[in-house]
């Protein structure tokens, strides 16, 4: 696996997408997460490190962000408690002095047959995919509506929100949601000048996918089933993200860009 991470620079002064942005990664200190702060922080951007629980991780990486001559804080949220997601907002608009841009990426899997899915998991995936994305979303928003901010909230979907997957009925369920959510939040916030869009990873090696990493043959099947013929590598994604949440990308709205390595192609249908 390949991060962003030590040594941490930022990126020499014109080639920074980010300067003066505020953002915050909810899960942002791990996977995906970890990796898209690393790369808005080399952007220029303030960010803030969300994270659940046990906050060494997020303490560190806000250390190396700040020995570059960057700027982050840490936060901690439960993204599925209400309360808990207007505190932490709050608190980050504060801390960093305004914000501007959201990443929504925290999210969770665990595989269940339909028959043997109790009740509690279905809630689970749901809560945080799906329920923990609208709360984040919804405070975000109105957040840069009140401040008049010309903001991004970036959706970090998956290729499931259009591909199947047996045994993740729940993650589909939840990734298809986001993806309706995210089309219809963009056309009521784009008047405001706030842009909503998703990117939808494929198969990416993070810890969400540690024990597929570890068994050469699971690993290798998933590898057939993308056309580039590699797993994907978390600055993959993260350096779309800091992309799709600059001014570069100002114009696009609403749409799901994949960063799967062709996995959405359908490489096993001939
Ligand atoms: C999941 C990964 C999976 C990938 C491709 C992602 O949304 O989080 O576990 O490898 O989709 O199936």
């Amino acid at each position: 696996m390949t991060e962003r991470s030590e040594p941490f620079t930022l990126h020499p002064p014109d080639a920074r997408l980010l300067e003066g942005r505020h953002a915050i990664v909810t899960g942002g200190d791990s996977g995906i997460g970890r990796g898209t702060c690393f790369e808005l922080a080399a952007h220029g951007a303030a960010v803030a490190v969300d994270h659940q629980g046990d906050d060494a991780e997020a303490r560190r990486m806000v250390e190396a962000i700040e020995a570059a001559g960057g700027r982050a804080i840490a936060v901690q949220m439960d993204v599925t408690a209400e309360d808990d997601v207007t505190r932490a907002f709050a608190q980050v608009r504060q801390e960093l002095g305004g914000l501007d841009l959201l990443v929504n990426n925290a999210g969770i899997e665990k595989p269940f047959a339909l028959t043997e899915m109790p009740l509690a998991e279905w809630q689970r995936v749901i809560d945080v995919n799906l329920t923990g994305t609208f709360l984040c979303s919804r405070e975000a928003a109105r957040i840069m509506r009140r401040d008049g901010a010309r903001g991004t909230i970036v959706m970090i979907s998956s290729v499931h929100e259009q591909i199947p997957w047996v045994t993740f009925s729940h993650y589909c369920a939840s990734k298809g949601g986001v993806k309706l959510f995210a089309q219809s939040i963009a056309r009521e916030l784009a008047p405001h000048g706030i842009r909503v869009l998703s990117i939808a990873p494929g198969a990416i090696a993070t810890p969400i996918n540690a024990d597929i990493l570890a068994d050469p043959e699971r690993k290798a099947k998933i590898q057939e089933e993308i056309p580039l013929g590699r797993w994907g590598e978390v600055e993959d994604v993260s350096r779309a993200v800091a992309w799709a949440a600059s001014d570069q990308a100002s114009y696009i709205v609403g749409a799901t860009i994949f960063v799967d390595g062709g996995m959405t192609l359908y490489p096993r249908f001939i």
